[in-house]
């Protein structure tokens, strides 16, 4: 018993990061408690509550996993003679604490103590728990009680999810799907490779999933299971670092011998002559979020000057860039005159290094005047897709897309339809579009991009007017470039009568798809599929979402063939089964109606739909 209880505490504090959570004591006050202001007390509020004798303050939290929970700390503060604050939790009594004596005719209220870990940690399950706080003996003039410190073993813990403002569904569950697991099809390998993330606009979440003999497969996208009216669909790039501006720099004066300028993005230094002066601006794209669909670091850029006042005489710009393989780009003289004061240059696509130093370098030629930049600056170009018409009758619209920037550019699809031989070039996107049943217009349904990346959700629900996609699944064996994976669709075939869709990749594999659309699912047949790569190597469908933390994410749990649902991005590595959902138990501030979405793996001539 002793030694058990030896290597739960030596896993806890070895082996498993816990995160801190300071509880401010004065949000958790009732009517009775009296707040008081300190300046010593903790920011930003400067609070504390004063208790007596028998006065408890409920601190209320939720946990979203089994985690060990340990008071770390009371900060308080005392004048007169000591107290004692015990700790009770969930009903047990965990310690107490006695406070120092500090008699200093009130002074001592503004002095904070630390009462260092009270009892010892526990395990406790997920959901809503609680802490009192109790003064169990106080002197006539109280004790004041500022911050209570708390350790979870639980690093993916959101401060909103501990303070129980984030709401969990903890009986959302897809145990039904059980029913339809197969033992004669041999079990898929879900493998975890996800990563973490601040930016709620970058995929993640990536599951591979292999599979050494499946040809058919079926993907559901339904409503998520959980219950919301809300329908957040902004994308929300706080927590990502983009390319506008990727460097700025604003009122340079002129002068060989000024010292360089350093910014959090870019290095800007001096050189030359008072003839001729020299800068380099040297950047790197590393910090840059690539996001899901135009990745920053690989679009083309716009440089601009601004150089107003300039006199009679003539400010000569020159302008090279350094190319990925080293080669310097010229891109020639221009004057700044007194009438044009402004300059831009084009950029192009794919020009810039991901890791490491990137250069432009400028030679400047004041012409006997005093020149001050007023601004220089970097920025990702503008961008206008094309769309292009492919098929449209009273149920469905089909519709190409190609787009401005397209990472895997030049490489397009091509749409050959079947039915009139016509065919459509420089297509990046398809789309479906499906008929609203209860009202005019049409809803995308479906979406497949030509690295393989599928979206899929239901019609948009009747009252909104639509509902974004969230996770997405790429279809077809991935390789990986500039960290993004993806199954090179060369060609798709299609006929828009006989509801066939033919995918054929850059490695000749091919696959054959078939949507079918109803007002509460979307369900994606993919079957008879040819794989060319080595299915022990490539997965045959990788499974793709966003989290950031739950409340924040378009995926928060998986489910394989029933079991016990899992976190998605932590505390396993593999999983085997024929069926597996993604799907949300907390309501998500992102993407909150896009769906929950189930892969089924199919036996051979397993009919489903
Ligand atoms: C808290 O105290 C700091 C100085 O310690 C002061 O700058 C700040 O304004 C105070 N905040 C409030 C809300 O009183
Ligand atoms: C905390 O204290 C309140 C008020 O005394 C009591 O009603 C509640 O049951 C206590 N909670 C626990 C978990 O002991
Ligand atoms: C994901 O897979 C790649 C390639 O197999 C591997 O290098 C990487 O470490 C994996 N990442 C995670 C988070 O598992
Ligand atoms: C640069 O100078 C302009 C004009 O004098 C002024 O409006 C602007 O605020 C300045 N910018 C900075 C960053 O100092
Ligand atoms: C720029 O102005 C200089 C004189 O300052 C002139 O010699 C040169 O031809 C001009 N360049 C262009 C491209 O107009
Ligand atoms: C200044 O440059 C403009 C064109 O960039 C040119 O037409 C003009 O002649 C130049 N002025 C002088 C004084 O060289
Ligand atoms: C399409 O082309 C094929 C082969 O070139 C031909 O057999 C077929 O009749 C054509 N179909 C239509 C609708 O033109
Ligand atoms: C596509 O396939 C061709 C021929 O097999 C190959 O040369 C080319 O590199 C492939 N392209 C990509 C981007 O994989
Ligand atoms: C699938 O169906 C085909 C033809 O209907 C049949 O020849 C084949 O044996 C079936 N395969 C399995 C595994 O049942």
């Amino acid at each position: 018993m002793h030694y058990l209880r030896l290597c739960i505490l030596f896993f806890c504090s070895a082996c498993v990061t816990s995160k801190r959570f300071n509880l401010q004591v004065e949000d958790f006050k009732s009517n009775r408690h009296r707040q008081m202001q300190r300046s010593e007390a903790s920011k930003p509020m400067n609070r504390t509550l004063l208790l007596f004798k028998n006065d408890v303050v409920r601190l209320q939290f939720c946990l979203q996993r089994n985690s060990f929970v340990r008071v770390e700390d009371l900060r308080y503060s005392n004048d007169g003679p000591s107290d004692e604050v015990s700790f009770v939790l969930d009903g047990q009594y965990i310690g107490k604490h006695t406070t120092v004596v500090d008699t200093n005719f009130g002074q001592g209220w503004n002095s904070f103590h630390s009462t260092g870990a009270i009892g010892e940690g526990k395990l406790l399950p997920p959901g809503r728990h609680e802490i009192n706080l109790t003064v169990t003996e106080s002197d006539p003039w109280g004790v004041e009680v500022d911050l209570v410190n708390v350790d979870v073993s639980d690093e993916l813990l959101d401060y909103s999810h501990f303070l129980c403002i984030l709401y969990c569904f903890d009986d959302i569950r897809y145990e039904d799907i059980h029913f339809t697991v197969k033992d004669s099809v041999p079990s898929a390998r879900f493998v975890q490779n996800s990563t973490l993330t601040t930016c709620t606009e970058m995929d993640n979440v990536k599951i591979d999933i292999y599979h050494d003999t499946a040809t058919d497969f079926m993907i559901t996208a339904n409503l998520p299971r959980y219950r919301s009216f809300s329908n957040q669909k902004a994308p929300n790039f706080d927590g990502c670092n983009l390319a506008s501006p990727y460097w700025i720099f604003e009122n340079v004066s002129l002068s060989p011998v000024r010292p360089e300028i350093q910014t959090s993005k870019a290095l800007m230094t001096f050189s030359g002559s008072g003839y001729r002066v020299q800068i380099v601006i040297t950047f790197s794209l590393d910090m840059l979020t690539p996001t899901k669909e135009v990745d920053d670091r690989m679009i083309g850029s716009v440089l601009r000057i601004r150089i107003p006042h300039v006199k009679d005489a003539n400010v000569s710009v020159n302008v090279r860039y350094k190319e990925t393989n080293d080669a310097w780009n010229d891109l020639g003289q221009i004057n700044f005159t007194s009438e044009v004061t402004e300059r831009t240059w084009n950029i192009p696509d794919k020009t810039w290094a991901y890791n490491g130093a990137n250069m432009i370098h400028l030679v400047v030629m004041p012409n006997k005047q005093d020149v001050v930049i007023e601004s220089i600056r970097l920025d990702r170009r503008p961008t206008k897709d094309r769309q292009i018409h492919i098929y449209d009758d009273d149920d469905i619209v089909i519709e190409g897309l190609d787009l401005d920037f397209w990472y895997l550019a030049p490489h397009t699809m091509i749409i050959n339809r079947m039915d009139n031989n016509q065919s459509y070039q420089d297509i990046d996107v398809l789309i479906v579009y499906s008929k609203i049943p209860w009202g005019e217009g049409y809803s995308q349904v479906f979406v497949i991009y030509q690295d393989g990346t599928t979206k899929l959700q239901p019609v948009t629900p009747h009252g909104l007017d639509w509902v974004p996609f969230g996770s997405s699944v790429i279809i077809g064996q991935t390789t990986i470039s500039n960290g993004r994976p993806h199954a090179f669709i060369s060609r798709i075939d299609l006929d828009p009568y006989r509801q066939y869709i033919k995918l054929v990749f850059n490695d000749t594999s091919s696959c054959i798809l078939r949507l079918e659309t109803y007002y509460t699912q979307t369900k994606l047949l993919i079957k008879e599929c040819i794989f060319k790569k080595d299915r022990q190597t490539h997965p045959v469908l990788t499974f793709r979402s966003m989290w950031e933390a739950d409340g924040n994410a378009d995926v928060d749990h998986i489910t394989v063939n029933g079991d016990r649902s899992r976190h998605i991005v932590s505390g396993w590595e593999q999983l085997y089964g024929t069926t597996a959902v993604f799907f949300r138990k907390c309501i998500s501030k992102h993407n909150t109606l896009s769906p929950d979405i189930k892969i089924h793996i199919l036996g051979k001539n397993e009919t489903v739909l």
